[in-house]
């Protein structure tokens, strides 16, 4: 539970906002390279962090990110001409660069220098690996990009998903991070039985309440679930949480799995959520070892977890919150079927990500986190909570720069799941197994 004050801290990202002060101190994934694909090419609206803002990719393939109204008297630069390095506003002409600098005012006598004196908002981005990352913060010169191991890989090991959410990030964010409710939502029509026993299914669905030990850490938090594999080993599920919004989820195999998600708050009540990870047929592991092989109603369910899957868009339309749209959503009740849900499927949505989406969504657009009743399978989600709100105070209250900002090699970490003799500390024996680049 949290009281409405913090709620409200957690929740809030516009500017002016603690938490949203803190989210700008990191550089923020904001497009795909591909949502701008050529140089001069359509502008597109971007929302961020509350923000209105226009993506362009200039004549020299540098993407810009400026405010959406023109300084001048307030037209969308939406509507702009992206033409020789710049933005022009189809109302009176003025042009803009890639630094938001007036480069001509045409409407103005040649004489005049009132060009020089207007600037709009923009936003440094640079592109790594097919991500276009926006810097909103208050540095002129921007902290390092996180050393982040999927987004650093050669061209081809990669893949990336995008999802748009309707519900708060840190809502979102939450189910990342609660790995309690695999055994229910996703797995909760498997039963033991149907499983290869020496499996993590298996024993996944043989024990649906693992303990959790959860900690602090340079990057954010942890969390080893645990619950019993044979007579003398545990099944571990190794997971992070890491400054800002970005998560490692233990649905692969700990030391093999590559991958890392975003939850990027678009404004208070959306989000659009990242994947970023090697695909499990390019991991190269030798055989199947302990990740899950069952299918769900021919889904994988591992696969889907992992990744995003199998999904479908609606098509792309040009508004704020118009792409990555999921044709299963909260106006037909995500497809629900409930013939299959009395027979074959726990929820009767079809598709683990889906099901994600469709139990956050229905929260609401902010949930009441006065109404919780949270219990000790909560405690990597109390933790995380716990964390956001007191760096967000810490910097409003004495600018302390929150964890990871000036740390990129922070962020060099995997997760997963593992097996190991009862006896052992998991942080401790895992230690080698959680360091990226291995
Ligand atoms: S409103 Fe943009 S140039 Fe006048
Ligand atoms: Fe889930």
């Amino acid at each position: 539970m949290l009281s409405r004050e913090d709620n409200e801290l957690l929740c809030r990202v516009g500017p002016g906002t603690p938490m949203g002060a803190l989210l700008r101190q990191y550089w923020i994934p904001t497009l795909l390279s591909s949502e701008l694909p050529e140089p001069d090419g359509a502008p597109v609206r971007v929302r961020i962090l509350g923000e209105d803002l226009i993506g362009f990719r200039a004549t020299s393939g540098r993407v810009g990110l400026i405010q959406n109204h023109c300084p001048h008297r307030g037209t969308s630069l939406f509507f702009g001409r992206n033409e020789a390095e710049g933005l022009r506003c189809v109302y009176h002409g003025w042009k803009f660069d890639c630094e938001g600098f007036c480069v001509d005012m045409p409407s103005e006598p040649p004489e005049s220098t009132f060009k020089s004196k207007v600037r709009a908002t923009a936003y440094p981005c640079v592109e790594r690996n097919d991500v276009v990352w926006a810097y909103l913060g208050p540095r002129p010169t921007p902290p390092p990009l996180p050393d982040l191991e999927p987004n650093m890989l050669a061209r081809g090991q990669y893949a990336i998903q995008k999802v748009f959410r309707e519900c708060n990030w840190f809502q979102g964010l939450e189910g990342d991070i609660d790995t309690s409710h695999l055994g229910f939502l996703h797995l909760g029509a498997v039963q033991p039985e149907s499983t290869t026993p020496g499996t993590f299914d298996y024993y996944n669905v043989a024990d649906r309440a693992p303990k959790y030990d959860v900690v602090d850490t340079e990057f954010g938090t942890s969390y080893g679930a645990y619950r019993p594999a044979e007579a003398d080993t545990y099944y571990w599920r190794i997971a992070h949480f890491l400054f800002p919004f970005f998560t490692m989820i233990p649905t692969g195999i700990l030391g093999v799995q590559v991958l890392v998600r975003a939850w990027v708050p678009i404004d208070d009540e959306h989000v659009m959520f990242w994947s970023i990870g090697v695909p499990r047929s390019r991991e190269g592991r030798a055989g199947t070892g302990g990740a899950s092989t069952l299918a769900l109603g021919g889904r994988p369910v591992a696969a889907a977890g992992a990744r995003v899957g199998d999904v479908e868009f609606l098509p792309d339309t040009t508004d704020w919150t118009g792409r990555f749209r999921l044709t299963q959503n909260k106006d037909n009740d995500y497809l629900i079927d409930r013939a299959a849900q009395r027979t074959q499927s726990f929820t009767g949505i079809a598709g683990i990500h889906q099901q994600d989406q469709a139990v956050t969504e229905s929260m609401g657009p902010i949930v009441d986190r006065t109404q919780e009743h949270l219990a000790s399978s909560d405690a990597m989600v109390i933790r995380t909570r716990r964390r956001v709100i007191t760096a967000a105070r810490a910097l409003r209250d004495g600018g302390v720069v929150p964890p990871g900002v000036d740390r990129p090699e922070v962020y060099r970490h995997r997760s997963g799941g593992v097996v190991l003799p009862r006896g052992a500390g998991w942080l401790d024996a895992t230690k080698d197994l959680r360091r990226a680049f291995a």
